[in-house]
């Protein structure tokens, strides 16, 4: 395992390479997506996973938010060895932004700007999230890119993005890791209080409870019931198209249901596949 933190000995890296973008504080989640990297690597005969550890100022929201973003690079290197991983890359911020926060900010991506979750409650943060990963695919240059399903908007931004450049690069979704009572893995659980950790099982649950709603307006009223039981207000409740993450129409192949929630003080994300029923 090599840990890497400047563009030229990363650029004596190979090229072909299966690679993990993080912002660190690996869990178990992140485990399972450099070990579909390695997987993937393997298959294609590439040159080996490389995981990215930076915490990307320009995406946060709150300046607290990134503060307290928790910084644990030693044990990040360790559990990215442990699951395969042959290189980390770790920049500071005057490497991956030389020219300064604001410079190479994109043209972005009608997932990032059109469907009112994510992009509204948190205005900035996929151009931050576009900017960032622009530039690791401009640094790394991978034949192959890993990110979790956990942060669906991510992930359709990306792939939207990525076509947009013709970048060619494979993008390949890792379904969530979960908890053994459905809460999925997430960096923020660890500021979730005991009783707050109960509360937030309500949110898988509500995902799979939608299951059984006969249209995407019945299983907003469903997950929002089922999250009410526990007494949280969700920021969004709803089944959108799984790809534009907009209304879905008659023209809508694969759905998605996709909650974000405040937990006592900490917003939590999921979503999980949706289909009509009967
Ligand atoms: O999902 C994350 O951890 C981050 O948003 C990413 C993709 C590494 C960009 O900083």
């Amino acid at each position: 395992m090599r840990v890497i933190h400047d563009t030229s000995e990363l650029a004596a890296v190979a090229d072909r390479t299966a690679f993990v973008p993080t912002m660190g504080a690996l869990h178990r989640g992140h485990g399972e997506l450099v070990r579909r990297a390695d997987q993937i690597s393997r298959s294609k005969a590439l040159a080996g996973v490389l995981v990215s550890v930076f915490v990307n100022p320009t995406q946060f929201n709150e300046q607290s938010d990134f503060a307290r973003y928790p910084r644990t690079l030693e044990a990040d290197v360790a559990l990215a060895e442990r699951a395969g991983a042959a290189w980390v890359f770790a920049p500071d911020v005057a490497t991956m932004y030389p020219a300064g926060l604001g410079a190479g900010v994109p043209r972005l991506p009608a997932t990032a700007t059109k469907p009112g979750l994510e992009d509204a409650l948190r205005p900035g943060h996929f151009a931050g999230v576009c900017q960032v990963v622009g530039r690791l695919f401009e640094l790394v240059r991978p034949s192959v890119a890993v990110f979790g399903e956990k942060d669906w908007q991510q992930l359709a931004v990306i792939r939207e993005m990525t076509t947009m450049r013709s970048l060619p690069i494979e993008i390949v979704g890792v379904p969530t890791v979960r908890e053994d009572d459905g809460l999925a893995l997430s960096s923020r659980n660890v500021f979730l209080t005991p009783v707050d950790r109960v509360r937030a099982v309500a949110i898988s649950r509500a995902l799979r409870e939608s299951a059984n709603a006969r249209a995407p307006s019945e299983a907003g009223l469903v997950m929002r019931r089922i999250l009410a039981e526990e007494g949280i207000a969700p920021e969004y409740a709803v089944v959108r198209d799984a790809n534009t993450l907009l209304a879905p129409t008659e023209g809508t192949r694969e759905h998605r249901a996709l909650i974000a929630a405040r937990v006592g003080n900490v917003r939590l994300i999921d979503n999980a596949r949706w289909a009509w029923n009967g």
